[in-house]
């Protein structure tokens, strides 16, 4: 465990990493948490941009008040309007009380908005406001609420892209954009997997009272080879799962998953690795050829590669939402408003 001491020396209770991107990392964090300055939390999913917006709080004049998080892209845009600011009885047929919205509760501490890139026009727009005034009404009600609380958001998308393409106001970017901290996929630090798994490992062999003391050498050099799509989150996923499965004290690598050994093709249905390559380059073409603007190649492909995986889940999971937002894993409600952005109706049930 020599590579968590640099962590907590120079680094951030928790958080794992020695490398210099990770360095880079916890020196913003540091610097920023003590101002009040919005901070704009960039990265792939699993890649540690909430354990950051925890550690701003926690190292901030403010860790004596609320913690509050909300996740924009997991409700409608109606009911995240009344989460965050609250509604009064009477503002819509299920309003039948007052109610305080997430940014009064988070009054004298920190609101954390994850998935930001999923919010609706209307709603960046009452959202800026918040920014600039810091003054917001509830749904239904004419009384105006002034709140203070320092805004930390994440998003696993490009807002300058979104931004050029419509999609997300250019004004609020440039607000939420004071401070950006970039927390960078694992892939681009493996170094930093081999002190990761450790810490998992720890963490799980006590939790599940395993008495899993170390990771073997082979299963170690896949971990740190294999290309980690869903970055830290995956590798902790995958730790857990050997340390519940193993039967002795070592870590060994027939305990991890067949495609982090490198083994087993990935197969989707019948289709094998070459067979997606081959759609990926004709999606590729395609949405290139479809772009007509500058700047709206990278949203364009985008859009349309998640259209055909959801529209595949979807097959395979005969139209059943719930089934193929978890074989997604993402939330229902997401997977709704992706439904509607894709029009897939006819496909869903
Ligand atoms: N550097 C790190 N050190 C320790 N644990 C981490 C680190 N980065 C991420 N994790 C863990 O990985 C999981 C995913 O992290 P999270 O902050 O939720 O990612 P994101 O919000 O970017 O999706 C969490 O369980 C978190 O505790
Ligand atoms: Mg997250």
């Amino acid at each position: 465990m020599s590579a968590d001491l640099p962590a907590s020396h120079h680094g951030l209770p928790g958080i794992i990493g020695a490398s210099p991107a990770m360095r880079e990392v916890f020196r913003l964090t540091r610097k920023v948490a003590d101002s009040s300055a919005t901070v704009l939390l960039l990265g792939e999913t699993g890649s540690g941009k909430e354990l950051v917006a925890r550690a701003v709080h926690e190292l901030s004049p403010r860790r004596t008040g609320p913690f509050v998080r909300v996740n924009c892209g997991a409700l409608s845009e109606s009911l995240l309007e009344s989460e965050l600011f609250g509604h009064v009885k009477g503002a819509f047929t299920n309003a039948i009380e007052n109610r305080t919205g997430r940014f009064e509760a988070a009054h004298g501490g920190t609101i954390f908005l994850d998935e930001i890139n999923s919010l609706s026009y209307t709603l960046q727009v009452k959202l800026l406001r918040v920014l600039q005034e810091h003054e917001f009404e509830r749904v239904g009600d004419t009384r105006t609420i002034t709140v203070d609380c320092r805004i930390v958001a994440a998003t696993n998308r490009d807002l300058g892209e979104l931004s050029a393409a419509g999609k997300f106001r250019e004004d609020l970017y440039y607000r939420l954009n004071v401070v950006p901290i970039y927390l960078p996929p694992l892939r681009d630090h493996s170094e930093d997997v081999p002190a990761l798994a450790q810490h998992f490992l720890k963490t799980y062999a006590l939790n599940n009272s395993r008495a899993v003391t170390a990771i073997a050498p082979e299963s170690m050099g896949f971990l740190r080879t294999y290309a980690w799509p869903g970055n830290v989150r995956e590798l902790e996923n995958y730790i857990e799962r050997a340390v519940v499965l193993a039967e002795g004290d070592i870590l060994t690598s027939d305990l991890l998953p067949p495609h982090v050994r490198g083994e087993a093709p990935q197969r989707v249905g019948r289709a094998t690795r070459s067979d997606l390559q081959q759609m990926c380059t004709d999606l590729v073409a395609l949405g290139l050829s479809q772009s007509t603007e500058d700047g709206t190649a990278h949203p364009h492909v985008m859009g349309l590669v998640e259209r055909e995986l959801i529209l595949q889940v979807l097959r395979m999971c005969q139209g059943t939402q719930t089934r193929t937002a978890s074989r997604l894993g993402i939330n229902r409600n997401t997977l709704h408003k992706k439904i509607d952005e894709y029009s897939l109706h006819a496909e869903s049930r």
